[in-house]
């Protein structure tokens, strides 16, 4: 895979994307956002790829919002076109993504930034991260379903806060939010992150990837959560991993699971 703006290596089960745009502090252009979804959807079909950790090149920045160059002269209805497109092809994607994405949140996570962040499964920052929705200062509302997950993360309140003053905030008072579940060093961000995608990788990722539904399913709007994790825990009965991992079980062994969907 040949990309211009990002970066992607594998280590064992994990895949790690990297944003590289860090002279225009990894803003979210639109090649970019064709880049993270091509190389997401190659992970998925991925049968060794478990985890996928998606951060940000450099120590500055993860992502500094959407490119606001490219879109300073749109009207409404390619604005309308950006956010559609743009939830589209990455953020409802990552969000509904069968493979765990964790979001390693290394410096400013700023309006398309935070809303990448948002839509992984969860996040770990480093001490110097720097979260918000800016984009009221620029006479926009963000358009990459921030208004949504945003409120979803940390409650109405605080959502409405934050959105209407444009205020970053620190790592730390992300994680009294519960925006991140981790604040670390700079320099042992990806090494943390890499240490708990790895101890996902080694449990079924047939049942990761219907718990992921199960979970979503409770901020879909016409769908019954419960019906769906019903739905899904009975599939998992009939999955190559869950006969290996209650057979271990029975046999005081470690389960060995083939990455089966
Ligand atoms: N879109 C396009 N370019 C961006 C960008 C964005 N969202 N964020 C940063 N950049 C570019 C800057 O234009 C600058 O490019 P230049 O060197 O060609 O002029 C470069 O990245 C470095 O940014 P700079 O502003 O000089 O760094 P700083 O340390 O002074 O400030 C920020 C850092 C994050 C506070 C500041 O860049 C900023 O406010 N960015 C925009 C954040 C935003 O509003 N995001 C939401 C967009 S919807």
């Amino acid at each position: 895979m040949d990309f211009e703006n990002i970066l992607v290596e594998k280590e064992g089960s994990l895949a790690i994307i990297t944003i590289n745009r860090p002279t225009k502090l990894n803003a979210l252009n639109k090649p970019t956002i064709e880049e993270l979804h091509q190389a997401l959807k190659h992970f998925e079909k991925d049968r060794e790829t478990r985890v996928i950790i998606l951060t940000g090149s450099g120590e500055k920045a993860f992502v500094a919002g959407a490119d606001i160059k490219e879109f300073s002269s749109f009207n409404t209805s390619e604005g309308s076109q950006l956010a559609a497109k743009g939830q589209e092809l990455l953020f409802d994607y990552v969000q509904n993504y069968n493979k765990p994405v964790i979001a390693a949140v290394n410096g400013f996570a700023l309006g398309g930034g935070l809303e990448l962040a948002m839509s992984a499964h969860f996040r770990i920052a480093s001490n110097n991260a720097k979260m918000g929705l800016p984009e009221v200062t620029l006479g926009l509302i963000p358009g990459y379903g921030g208004t949504q997950r945003l409120p979803q993360l940390i409650g109405k309140g605080r959502a409405m806060e934050l959105i209407m003053t444009a205020e970053m905030i620190t790592a730390d008072k992300a994680l009294s939010y519960g925006l991140v579940n981790h604040v670390v060093e700079q320099e042992e961000l990806l090494a943390f992150t890499k240490k708990i995608a790895n101890k996902i990788a080694s449990n079924s990722a047939s049942a990761i990837g219907r718990a992921i539904k199960s979970i979503n399913a409770n901020f879909k709007d016409g769908v019954n959560g419960y019906h769906e994790e019903i739905k899904n825990f009975g599939e998992c009965f009939e999955t190559e991993d869950f006969t290996e991992g209650t057979t271990a079980f029975l046999e005081k062994r470690k389960p060995e699971f083939k990455g089966q969907n």
